[in-house]
């Protein structure tokens, strides 16, 4: 019954992970704990599974296969949550490489090795970047995604065409998520509402792209996890794609799925940092700017199809996924301050 989460020392990685072994079920993490953002964010993540006897850790990358394939030989593994990635819209035009290594090399070895040792699933992220500029909206899993606006989003659309790939050839049941601005405690230093929290307590400016004028489906951590975990239960089979006869861009008759997991109630940039504001009850500095180069002005998940799989109903609004994330914010900068300086 073991799931192997890569990226497990990541922000939906260490979440998703926690809430499986908080079920009962053996969890083996795999991360390489790179410095992309700050690491000992990382380890903090880290720390809270390793308080978990069914949890194994490997600090390695998916680009080494001979180490990745150990894993799998030795854990017996029956469920891949794949989400170690590059990830990061704007980073992907200063360093493309990252992005070939992680998404594409790493990406294709954990399907390798997923085929090579039998998993009995691959469950693994996408993103809503690969709607790239699609003006209809809510964005449909079954809309064209042919037309990629950053490097990150042709990778993670390489992702879905490579696992296709492996489910039609050798049957591998394969899943894909595409995750819509995932946001809560623990979460992504580089993103923005995160860097918008740190700036504003520094009182330094925030940069708002598009001057405010762009809408964002955020969703909150914990639905995303109960749709992840949801999904585990949920393996595509063969026979019963080939009897459903439906080829849409994201079905054919190989045990292939893709799925939108996002809010489906998209908020202003404006009104996203309005209500920022008020959770950590302090006004922001706004440098209003054009958009930058990779964004994309709206995104919107049409989620009909995972509710109608598994029930998904995303459940936190903005305001109580933001109190929340405040809190934890607050307390965190509080520990990282006393561990620099315990006299305070
Ligand atoms: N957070 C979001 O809003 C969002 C949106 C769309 C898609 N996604 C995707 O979801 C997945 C998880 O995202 P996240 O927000 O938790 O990101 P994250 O950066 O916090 O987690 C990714 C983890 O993978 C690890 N990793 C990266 N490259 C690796 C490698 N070569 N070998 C081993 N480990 C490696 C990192 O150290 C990190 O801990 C990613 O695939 C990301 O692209 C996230």
């Amino acid at each position: 019954m073991t799931t192997l989460i890569t990226g497990a020392a990541g922000f939906i990685g260490m979440h998703t992970a926690l809430a499986l072994l908080e079920n009962g079920e053996t969890v083996v993490g795999y991360d390489n704990m790179n410095d992309y953002y700050d690491v000992a964010l990382k380890e903090l993540r880290l720390a809270k599974l390793e308080a978990y006897p069914r949890f194994t850790f490997y600090r390695a990358d998916i680009t080494d296969y001979p180490t990745l394939t150990d894993c799998f030989a030795k854990e017996q593994i029956r469920t891949v949550i794949h989400l170690a990635a590059q990830a990061g819209v704007r980073y992907s035009l200063e360093n493309p490489h990252a992005y070939i290594q992680a998404n594409v090399v790493g990406f294709t070895n954990v399907m390798e090795a997923a085929r090579r040792y039998k998993a009995e699933h691959v469950i693994y992220a996408s993103s809503s970047s690969v709607y790239g500029g699609n003006e209809k909206l809510p964005f449909a899993v079954g809309d064209d995604v042919s037309h990629p606006v950053s490097l990150y989003a042709a990778t993670k659309k390489a992702n879905e065409l490579i696992a296709h790939t492996y489910s039609h050839l050798y049957d591998l049941p394969t899943t894909g998520l595409r995750f819509f601005t995932v946001y809560g405690p623990y979460g992504r230093p580089d993103m923005a509402y995160f860097s918008f929290a740190e700036a504003i307590m520094a009182n330094k400016p925030i940069r708002v792209y598009n001057h405010g004028d762009m809408m964002r489906d955020f969703t909150y951590i914990d639905d995303i996890v109960n749709g992840i975990t949801a999904l585990k239960q949920h393996v595509p089979t063969r026979a019963a794609e080939k009897e459903a006869a439906v080829r849409t861009p994201d079905k054919s008759d190989a045990p292939y799925r893709i799925y939108n997991i996002g809010n489906h109630q998209p908020v202003r940039l404006g009104t996203f940092i309005a209500t920022l504001e008020q959770t950590l009850g302090k006004k922001a500095v706004k440098q209003y700017v054009p958009m930058q180069p990779g964004d994309v002005p709206a995104t919107y998940a049409d989620i009909t199809e995972l509710q109608a799989l598994t029930g998904f109903q995303p459940a936190t609004s903005i305001d109580d996924g933001l109190r929340r994330f405040a809190a934890w914010y607050l307390t965190y900068k509080q520990q990282a301050a006393k561990l620099k300086n315990p006299a305070i």
